[in-house]
């Protein structure tokens, strides 16, 4: 496994080591806007289907990385592999999104949750990023990831998406301490899941909080960043001689950056709704920070994109820690000649050093 990693920006970058220009990667980099990708899904069935064979898997990290020059390769997986092996009964539809047979709602559910093992019941996800790691032959590190555990909760409790988060506040007001037991599974597993990653090869891990902004400053504390603080204490911190770094990307968590930045994480996500201005002032360089164009930008036409790129290289400044990326995910109905065009752009663009 110690073959020479290529190119190192995306892990110098988020332990704030200068770089001569910023890194790029994309959340959702491998998905439905690649041709390459609706190819690979229709051959094998669905989503599921892919994600549970590791050598399809594999080929789905490497399309855009292959396609694009990009810094990065993040695995191609989903958040919901820990309940899909705690056996809720996951189904992807078509165009439906995620939904569970066996959705969690009373404390009976919850006693029934075990911690899966990464090296069985998730054994699938393992044994990926090995081999992603021996394809990528050190051109670029290998992100692995995970849910955070409120998020993976939401799908867990709700039964699949939702808008309000009803079923879930439901609980969280009316029996705390279930919820927080289930926190606590979630958390557990997510440590054994990225450190079993990290054994594997995985050079950096995210964890994505989408749904941490839908809570109140309160709520997010109790019941989001506690667990993920939990989470990021217990990870390896170095593998193959070199720190593993860590992301926390809190969707709608611009009001709580410095809480965040707190915890003891290397790097946070931000998303479009606060400017990289405002969220260096709020963790005074403590961290790194990662975004955050916003992903309708890739609409607009090559000089309104090309601007608006150079706008939140702008807005960061030539000092180290920034890893540019999307505010979340790049959408399906993107052309893939602006993803082109915005990786150019912002590996173009020098940095002045101080
Ligand atoms: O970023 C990457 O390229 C790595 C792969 C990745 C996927 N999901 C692949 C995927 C990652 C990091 C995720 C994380 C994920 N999954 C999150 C958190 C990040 C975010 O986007 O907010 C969430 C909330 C999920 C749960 C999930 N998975 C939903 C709600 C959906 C359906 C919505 C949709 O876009 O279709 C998925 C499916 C999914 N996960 C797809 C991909 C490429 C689309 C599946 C398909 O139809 O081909």
């Amino acid at each position: 496994m110690n073959v020479v990693l290529k190119n190192d920006l995306l892990l110098r970058a988020l332990l704030r080591e200068p770089t001569p220009r910023r890194p790029i990667w994309l959340m959702r980099q491998a998905g439905r806007y690649l041709p390459e990708y609706r190819a690979t899904r229709a051959r094998a069935g669905g989503f599921l289907q892919m994600c549970t064979n590791p050598e399809i898997a594999c080929e789905i990290t490497l399309q855009p990385v292959d396609r694009f020059p990009l810094d990065a390769a993040i695995l191609f997986s989903d958040i919901l592999t820990i309940p899909h092996a705690m056996n809720l009964g996951l189904e992807f539809e078509a165009g439906e999104g995620p939904r569970f047979e066996r959705p969690v709602r009373s404390a009976a559910d919850i006693d029934k949750l075990g911690v899966p093992d990464p090296g069985r019941e998730l054994k699938y996800v393992i044994d990926a990023v090995s081999l992603v790691r021996r394809e990528l032959g050190g051109r670029v590190p290998l992100i692995g990831f995970a849910g955070s555990p409120w998020t993976v909760a939401t799908y867990m409790v709700e039964g699949g998406g939702s808008k309000t988060f009803g079923v879930i506040k439901r609980m969280m007001y009316e029996a705390p301490r279930d919820l927080h037991r289930l926190l606590e599974v979630l958390a557990k597993s997510t440590i054994q899941y990225l450190n079993a990653q990290i054994a594997a090869g995985a050079q950096a891990v995210m964890l994505f909080d989408t749904w941490g902004g839908v809570l109140t400053p309160a709520q997010y504390e109790e019941f989001s960043l506690r667990y993920m603080a939990e989470v990021i204490d217990a990870l390896t911190r170095q593998a193959d001689g070199r720190r593993v770094p860590n992301i926390v990307f809190t969707k709608g968590g611009g009001a709580w950056l410095k809480k965040i930045a707190a915890i003891g994480c290397d790097c946070l996500g931000v998303d479009w709704t606060t400017d990289l201005a405002t969220a260096q002032l709020a963790v005074d360089g403590r961290v790194a920070l990662q975004g955050n164009l916003d992903p309708a930008a890739l609409f607009a036409t090559p000089e309104v994109l090309r601007a608006e790129t150079l706008r939140v290289l702008a807005s960061y400044g030539d000092g180290p820690g920034h890893v540019f990326n999307l505010g979340h995910g790049i959408t399906p109905d993107v052309d893939p000649e602006r993803v082109a065009l915005l990786v150019a752009t912002v590996q173009s663009h020098r940095l002045v050093p101080a």
